[in-house]
């Protein structure tokens, strides 16, 4: 039991550090965006390194879904998980991408 608690602890505490200073909030997608996508995608998901999201055929759910998950047939760096984006970001960041026009 104690043994227990602590790895939970222990656990908890690593993907904090792994995640950076503070989670980032739901209502962030716009933000997130900016500092975890904008440099392959645009600032206003224009494409750059990445092809363009604006516009993008893709549901929110796929996006989200390729951000916490990964597609192994895509090119990096989303063949895997994005590192430090927890679920509610994805979902915020693939809302905030499903406005860009
Ligand atoms: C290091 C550069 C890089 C970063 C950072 C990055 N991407 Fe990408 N992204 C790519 C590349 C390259 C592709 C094309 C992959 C392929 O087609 O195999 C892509 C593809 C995608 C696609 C699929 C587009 C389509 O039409 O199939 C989505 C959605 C996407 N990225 C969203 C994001 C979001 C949201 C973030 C931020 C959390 C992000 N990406 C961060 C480079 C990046």
């Amino acid at each position: 039991m104690r043994f227990r608690t602590w790895l939970v602890l222990l656990i908890g505490v690593a993907s904090l550090a792994a995640l950076g200073p503070l989670p980032v909030s739901a209502q962030d997608g716009a933000a997130t965006f900016k500092t975890k996508c904008s440099a392959c995608h645009g600032a206003e998901g224009q494409g750059k390194i990445g092809p363009a999201l604006k516009g993008t055929s893709l549901s929110a759910d796929d996006i989200a879904n390729l951000l916490t998950k990964g597609d192994d047939a895509k090119k990096p760096p989303h063949k895997k998980a994005l590192n430090g984006v927890s679920d509610g970001d994805a979902k915020a960041i693939a809302e905030f991408v499903k406005t860009l026009k």
